[in-house]
């Protein structure tokens, strides 16, 4: 019933998020204008890897520096963005590029109806809103676009269209590299673009923004070192305390609903910095509350929902059932209290019982069999793969009598 009254929710589990509602990541920001906007706006090209795992906010980031670095006040740079989640080949990213384009220059009218009219015989129906792309016009000119030669000719020739725009230069994001980087062809041209460019007279003014796990980057390197050299690198690191403080106030703040103190812990804390995990709380939370106050109790029940989200959505199935395990549930929920990234299993081992320690290296190998966990560097020491399985074996753990979220700021190693 109360479902059916609830206005729009302003959280967004599975996308970037909009652009009035990012918060926080002021340093990584800062250092995307100073270093890579301002040196294109003023004719330098630059490439940035924007580093980080999953769900920690790479695509947001991305987005927001575009949609600032296009405006007026910013540095008038033409934003395109592009997934390459679906391509694997050489013409699936010139697609990919092309379709980026077509698509590009949505807030700024007079931006998009300039590509409309230049991209034209791409584009198989036009409505008020939305593009229909002709698929098969833009796969004809795929392998094109995909050189360095030929994608640095197209990106000059859309400046000089969008000159009188005000445009300046070129924000372009290749996001979603997760499936091209195995694919040798890719480090050679994205490295063959950034030196085809740099001897270029004029250069085109270009900010080359790639966004994926370090791992792509390595691969990246591993195929052809010389792209080691390219890229200033973006680190995106868990959120701070504050960050998810702001980012949950202003979030129930713009749909006018309070947040309890306690609850705000709660929440923050089984948050754990990803912001994925503070969407999926937070929008739980959103649908649990009767009363526009989430207390102690609704932030509670959000957290328990969310875990279960979070196991289903992005938890490897056999990971999932292993958690599952009852024999290991005692051993998971004392893990989890210890909150730490990298443990030792002395610590862990301190605060098992005597059937507990028992279980604990079938326990240990086994989280290593499953990636869940890796040996760190001494013997002994571990340390978590993925940030987002320490956050759900928390999450998971939130009914075995575990203490109340800390009240003071914590933080977390
Ligand atoms: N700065 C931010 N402020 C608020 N929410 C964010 C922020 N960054 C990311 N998010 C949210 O976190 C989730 C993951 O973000 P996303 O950018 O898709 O991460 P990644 O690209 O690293 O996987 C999304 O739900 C997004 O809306
Ligand atoms: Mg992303």
């Amino acid at each position: 019933m109360a479902e059916n009254t609830k206005g729009r929710s302003p959280f967004y589990p599975g996308q970037p998020i909009p652009v009035d509602l990012f918060t926080g990541r002021i340093g990584p920001l800062k250092r995307i204008m100073t270093r890579g906007v301002a040196q294109v706006a003023a004719g330098k090209p630059v490439t940035m890897f924007v580093q980080g795992e999953y769900g920690i906010g790479k695509s947001s980031l991305a987005n927001y520096a575009r949609a600032i670095a296009e405006s007026k006040e910013g540095s008038n740079l033409h934003g395109v963005y592009v997934t390459l989640g679906g391509a694997s080949s050489l013409e699936g990213i010139g697609s990919a590029i092309l379709e980026g384009f077509i698509h590009s220059g949505r807030y700024i009218p007079k931006r998009a109806q300039t590509i409309r009219e230049w991209l034209e015989k791409y584009i198989a129906a036009k409505t008020l809103f939305d593009i229909d792309v002709d698929m098969k016009a833009v796969k004809r000119d795929a392998l094109r676009i995909a050189t360095p030669d030929g994608l640095l000719a197209f990106l000059k020739e859309s400046i000089q269209r969008l000159e009188e725009t005000g445009v300046k230069g070129l924000f372009l994001i290749l996001d979603e590299i997760n499936g091209i980087t195995t694919n040798p062809q890719f480090a050679h041209f994205i490295k063959g673009i950034v030196d085809t460019n740099a001897v270029s007279r004029p250069p085109v003014p270009l900010l080359l923004m790639l966004c994926g796990v370090e791992e792509r980057r390595s691969e990246m390197i591993s195929i052809h070192p010389p792209v080691g050299r390219i890229f200033d690198v973006i680190e995106v690191e868990p959120m701070g305390d504050e960050e998810m403080r702001d980012f949950f106030t202003r979030a129930f703040g713009a749909v006018k609903i309070a947040v309890d103190p306690d609850a705000m812990d709660e929440m923050t804390f089984y948050s754990g910095g990803l912001p994925k995990i503070m969407h999926e709380i937070g929008d739980a939370a959103y649908y649990i509350d009767q009363d526009n106050r989430i207390d102690r109790a609704d932030a509670r029940s959000a957290i328990e929902q969310a875990a279960e989200e979070v196991g289903r959505k992005y938890v490897e199935p056999e990971v999932y059932d292993a958690l599952k395990s009852k024999a290991y549930h005692s051993i998971l929920s004392k893990l989890a209290r210890l909150n730490k990234t990298e443990f030792t299993r002395d610590e862990l081992a301190a605060v098992l019982t005597f059937d507990e320690t028992k279980k604990l290296d079938n326990f240990l190998r086994r989280l290593k069999t499953l990636n869940v966990i890796r040996q760190g560097e001494v013997a002994g020491e571990y340390a978590f793969n993925i940030r987002m399985y320490q956050v759900y074996i928390t999450l998971k753990t939130i009914h075995d009598e575990a203490p109340s979220a800390p009240r003071q700021n914590r933080s977390r190693s």
